[in-house]
């Protein structure tokens, strides 16, 4: 079934004029609000980072999850010209509580606050809702609140209800990007930690470069149950993984790998009646 989408813009046709090549043209934030009704009238898809805030390992930043997804997002939003929002830092990360800095919220407060903002946006006609994610923890509790979403919208009789729809991209599961972490890092590239999203942080952060260090073998990946046992497990919060690999060259190149993968999942999903596909 596919529904007609006039106010949707095709693929290769989003780059609002006179307003591409520039993170800040593109960031909700810096928007007036007649400004967000004239995007409308061209474009009915939006672009939300949503990231985690949560121990890294002994050398990573807290920050890692939610700066890399805002990074992968802008730069998404540079080259298809959709608007991209404040990035939501704060995910699903109770597992991460053992370790000092990581702020989690519990599934049902985060299902509520992507619930809530989901439909902030379908109010005002946005129909494609685009998360670029930064953290594996977020998954399921996201899918569960575009459920629930897609469910609020029809019962309050929004317009766009039935044109609605939420897809999640994890920037870190494209293929080119995993392709590359593996070619980089092999099995060194572990679970949590990873090179590659520590090498995405020094290429946005230099300042992090100086956290670099050898560490020894990190203990494998594993099943792991609440906080406790997460510490037990990973003393140091690793998983299986050697962030000391990482580079700020590669994480040049890591962006440049998910924001081409992700842009192109974009276009299709702005162009489609994206009922399908994803990037995750
Ligand atoms: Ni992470």
């Amino acid at each position: 079934m596919s529904h007609p989408i006039p106010a949707t813009v095709p693929p290769g046709a989003t780059v609002l004029p006179g307003h591409a090549g520039s993170a800040k043209d593109i960031r909700l934030q810096l928007r007036s609000w007649p400004e967000v009704e004239a995007y409308l009238a061209r474009c009915r898809g939006v672009i939300v980072p949503l990231g985690s805030t949560e121990q890294h390992g002994p050398t990573g930043a807290i920050g890692t999850d939610a700066l890399t997804a805002e990074a992968v997002a802008l730069e998404v939003g540079r080259r298809t010209g959709v608007l991209v929002t404040p990035a939501q830092a704060f995910g699903m990360a109770e597992h991460h509580l053992g370790f000092a800095g990581t702020m989690s919220l519990q599934p049902t407060t985060l299902l509520a606050v992507l619930h809530d903002l989901v439909l902030s946006l379908a109010r005002h006609g946005f129909e494609r809702i685009y998360v670029i994610n930064g953290h594996g923890g977020n998954i399921a509790t996201a899918r569960a609140a575009f459920a629930q979403a897609y469910g609020t919208a029809a019962a309050r009789g929004l317009a766009g209800a039935e044109r609605l729809r939420c897809r999640l991209a994890n920037w870190f599961t494209a293929a080119a990007v995993m392709r590359e972490a593996r070619e980089l890092y092999g099995d060194r590239e572990g679970h949590h930690a990873t090179p590659s999203e520590i090498a995405l942080t020094l290429h946005l952060e230099p300042s992090l470069a100086a956290k670099q260090r050898p560490l020894p073998e990190a203990a494998p990946a594993g099943p792991i149950h609440g906080p406790e046992d997460f510490r037990r497990r990973h003393p140091d919060g690793r998983m299986g993984s050697d962030p000391y690999l990482a580079s700020a060259d590669h994480g040049a190149r890591f962006l440049e790998l998910a924001a081409a993968a992700l842009s192109d999942d974009l276009a299709e999903f702005l162009g489609s009646d994206g009922s399908e596909g994803g990037a995750d």
